[in-house]
């Protein structure tokens, strides 16, 4: 495990209010290996509040702003303004906001979906080439140590040519009208303006494929979509169902749900290949399973000494120790501090085949999450998503 580093990353974020969800969960990935000092904010909308925020975490008031356009400009002209900014905001102002510190010079970490199309999405991502910066989208189920080492396995060929992979983030957490009653992320998440109306694709389904990217290294040549509202008087689809036509013709399915009654959080992936399948449920992040031919299953437990390096680097206490959320956020982090580092003091990044998400793998979500729309508004039809075989930027 990395100790903190003698000169921290300064970071700024935009979003992430009183009341707000995942800006916390930032902060504190953020602080787990000290590799981060958070400087600067914009954490929210009304400026009392945010600057309320601000003093809570301690950042200096000369720091606390009032908008992002100011932060950006006051710090890219600060010769200690921040190396990233985290942009934690509900998902029509990813755009605007990423491009305005990309722009800058500043490194962004932008939350998922990356933006509202792919237009913008590509833009964006060009924007951190031409500028120097790094742009990450934090699907940080990849950065558990058992998915490293699941995409380690189908790297070694060890579970043989892979042959069908499925992927479900069905959670329950909208299977009633919760936006009726004014809650807060359900609000934004169902308002066709701001989520988009294929909204549990951009919301859910591009975690879920990413997490089957990210593990069998496999493209989506087409994708077959359908979308549902399966909650009476919703406005935007809750639950999708999509067969993947895979690179080489390997089929694969992605269910994507606001609306499993019951479920929790409601990840899990499986993977087939000639030689046996794993699977890895997020509830249970600590552990892989496999299974041979034969059907004999065995379970892998993070600090295995038999495990990869790359499922070992990300391990912090060990065997018996379980790991979560907050600590493959963390991970996330971790990744992306050696490249923001490597930048920042003009030296060579580590090269690692298996690392953390770009601005590249943001634009492939959002492609999705268009391929899937059109493919729903023609009957399930085939939908080649744009840009399928051609890697561009970062
Ligand atoms: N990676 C993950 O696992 C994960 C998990 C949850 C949410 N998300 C994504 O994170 C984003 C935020 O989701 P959330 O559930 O935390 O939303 P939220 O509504 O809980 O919080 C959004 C925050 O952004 C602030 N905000 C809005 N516009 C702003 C602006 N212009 N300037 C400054 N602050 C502004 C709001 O005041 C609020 O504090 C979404 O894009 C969502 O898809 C990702």
């Amino acid at each position: 495990m990395s100790e903190p580093h003698a000169r921290q990353l300064v970071a700024g974020m935009v979003g992430g209010g009183a009341g707000a969800d995942i800006g916390k969960t930032h902060r504190r990935a953020m602080r787990l290996d000290g590799e981060y000092d958070l400087q600067a904010g914009v954490f929210g909308r009304d400026r009392a509040r945010s600057a309320a925020v601000a003093s809570q975490l301690g950042i200096p008031e000369d720091r606390h702003y009032a908008g992002y356009r100011e932060m950006a400009e006051k710090e890219a002209g600060r010769k200690d303004g921040v190396d990233v900014v985290v942009v934690a905001t509900p998902n029509d102002s990813h755009f605007e906001i990423a491009r305005t510190f990309l722009e800058a010079g500043i490194s962004v970490v932008c939350e998922k979906p990356l933006t509202r199309d792919s237009v913008t999405a590509g833009e964006l991502v060009r924007s951190a080439a031409d500028n120097g910066a790094v742009l990450a989208v934090p699907h940080c189920y990849s950065a558990y140590a058992m998915v490293r080492h699941a995409a380690r396995m189908v790297r070694d060929g060890q579970l043989g040519a892979v042959t069908f992979a499925d992927v479900e983030h069905a959670s329950g957490w909208a299977a009633t009208p919760l936006e009726q009653g004014g809650h807060k992320q359900a609000t934004w998440r169902t308002d066709p303006d701001i989520a988009g109306f294929p909204s549990v694709v951009g919301d859910l389904g591009t975690h879920g494929f990413h997490l089957l990217r990210y593990i069998t290294g496999l493209e989506a040549e087409r994708v077959s979509g359908r979308l549902k509202t399966l909650v009476p008087g919703r406005r935007v689809f809750d639950h999708a169902t999509v067969e993947l036509q895979l690179t080489g013709e390997i089929p694969g399915r992605l269910w994507a749900s606001m609306a499993a009654a019951g479920h929790n959080h409601g990840l899990r992936i499986r993977v087939f290949g000639t030689k046996g399948n794993l699977e890895w449920q997020h509830e249970d992040p600590h552990h892989l399973a496999v299974q041979d031919l034969d059907g004999t299953t065995t379970v892998l437990t993070e600090g295995l000494s038999s495990l990869s390096d790359d499922a070992s680097r990300l391990t912090r206490v060990g065997l018996g120790h379980p790991e979560g959320f907050l600590e493959a956020f963390a991970n996330f982090y971790r990744d992306l501090a050696a490249e923001l580092r490597a930048r920042r003091d003009g030296t060579l990044p580590e090269t690692r085949e298996l690392s953390f998400p770009t601005g590249y793998d943001g634009l492939v979500g959002v492609r999705f999450v268009e391929a899937v729309a059109a493919s729903n508004a023609q009957d399930a039809a085939w939908v080649i998503p744009a840009g399928a075989a051609v890697k561009v930027g970062v």
